[in-house]
């Protein structure tokens, strides 16, 4: 049987912290779908659905073991129609846990076979976040070695079109 997980998140942007966690699930699942949530907040997002979707394809161009999908809507109906049952999330520290720990008790309350599975995200990511790269890239800041070139790119690029150098989130 093919073992399946579904890796969800905002994705705005992936992180090296992600990465992190998608390179050591594949040592334990045989495929893992990244699915970038389309939500009520994605009007605050920087990039949109189509761009995270296209940074984080090109990011696994080469690994045939990984799918990249948005997905709209409640979680565990998108895991039921993929034929999954695992949902792979990262922990940072303990700040994450209760939202964590909240998320994945509704999930298994809506359906009782799923699973969510999570990883200790590696130290050195400990302290990185979606945000904290946008604030440092928005301000003019180094990111290196905390997202993959395409994202930084893609971030000037955006920047460039809105002919602005200071971003706000709001
Ligand atoms: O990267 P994030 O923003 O922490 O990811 C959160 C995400 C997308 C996994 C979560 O918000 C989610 O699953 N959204 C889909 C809607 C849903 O199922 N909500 C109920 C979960 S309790």
């Amino acid at each position: 049987m093919i073992k399946t997980a579904v890796y969800p998140g905002s994705f705005d942007p992936i992180t090296y912290g992600h990465i992190n966690i998608i390179e050591r699930g594949m040592k334990l699942f045989d495929k893992i779908i990244i699915a970038i949530s389309y939500n009520q907040s994605d009007k605050k997002s920087f990039f949109s659905i189509e761009e995270r979707v296209s940074i984080i394809k090109k990011i696994f161009k080469n690994e045939k073991r990984i799918a990249v999908e948005p997905f709209k809507g409640l979680l565990v109906d998108y895991v039921k129609s993929k034929n999954a049952e695992i949902v792979l999330r990262g922990l940072r520290t303990v700040a994450d846990f209760e939202f964590e720990l909240q998320m994945s008790l509704a999930n298994k309350k809506m359906n009782s076979k799923l699973e969510t599975i999570f990883m200790m995200t590696e130290g050195k990511y400990s302290f990185l976040s979606s945000s904290i790269i946008k604030e440092i890239l928005s301000l003019g800041g180094s990111v290196r070695d905390l997202v993959p070139d395409v994202v930084v790119e893609k971030f000037n690029e955006r920047l460039r079109e809105r002919k602005t150098d200071i971003v706000s989130w709001e």
